[in-house]
């Protein structure tokens, strides 16, 4: 059965609207755990525009389930994590200029930095996951970086305008899937992922776990975050 972690950035996102204290990522973390979620992401990003390093600080003291640390292979960002030492950290392409993270890590064109990142941070005693798109060579390239997860870009299958398109993004997905978890490595997937586009997954056993974020603080903000949670983890486990 997969599991289901849940990014609480957006709740900093509200947060830093006023940039006041209110409401606590670390609050919300604590209800997604009530919850029943396997874990709690977030995102530290160079512009700090959502999580702040205070908000990472505190929940390592205070996740009881897992804490994914999203970030950019910079050097800061490794530092910080070795300080931290996270449960798992997911490695992405950043832009400053982007709304959310766009598109999976080019580990091509990027295999040196990339494969440097992966040893240090496995140095400090927790796995590593390469955020990638779902393309059988950037597969092959975690592999041989050495990475412990894939967390394959479910994006392009959840924006995609027209069923062909969907259907050839989840087709991409699924194979992805497959020789990832043929290879040994971790499977995650996320981004984009709401209450209807889950239920594509039924049945593609190679996912260990989801992680999502926005679609369940959207619907938190009406319907309350503990049901929102709830609910999807009740279509994650009926996968
Ligand atoms: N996975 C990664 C690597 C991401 O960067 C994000 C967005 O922060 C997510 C999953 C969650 O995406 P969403 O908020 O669209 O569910």
């Amino acid at each position: 059965m997969p599991g289901l972690a849940v990014n609480v950035d957006h709740v900093a996102t509200l947060r830093e609207a006023r940039r006041i204290n209110i409401p606590d990522p670390v609050t919300a973390a604590g209800i997604v755990e009530l919850a029943g979620a396997d874990g709690v992401v977030v995102h530290l990003r160079e512009d700090r525009r959502h999580i702040q390093d205070r908000d990472v600080e505190i929940l390592r003291k205070t996740v009881q389930t897992k804490l994914i640390l999203e970030m950019a292979a910079t050097p800061e960002m490794i530092d910080f994590a070795l300080e931290i030492k996270p449960d798992l950290v997911t490695l992405v392409p950043e832009k400053r200029e982007e709304l959310t993270t766009e598109g999976g890590l080019d580990l091509e064109g990027n295999k040196d930095t990339v494969s440097e990142a992966v040893k240090t941070l496995q140095k400090g005693g927790f796995p590593v996951s390469l955020f990638v798109d779902p393309d059988l060579d950037q597969i092959k390239l975690a592999h041989r970086i050495d990475a412990n997860f894939v967390e394959i870009h479910t994006g392009m299958f959840c924006d995609a305008e027209t069923p062909k398109e969907r259907f050839e993004a989840f087709e991409r997905i699924v194979n992805s899937a497959k020789l990832a978890h043929k290879l040994k490595l971790g499977v995650n997937a996320g981004h984009g992922l709401g209450y209807q586009t889950i239920k594509q997954f039924e049945g593609l056993l190679e996912i260990d776990e989801f992680s999502i974020g926005h679609s369940i603080i959207a619907r938190a903000v009406l319907v309350g975050l503990d049901r929102a949670v709830r609910e999807m983890i009740a279509l994650v486990k009926q996968l």
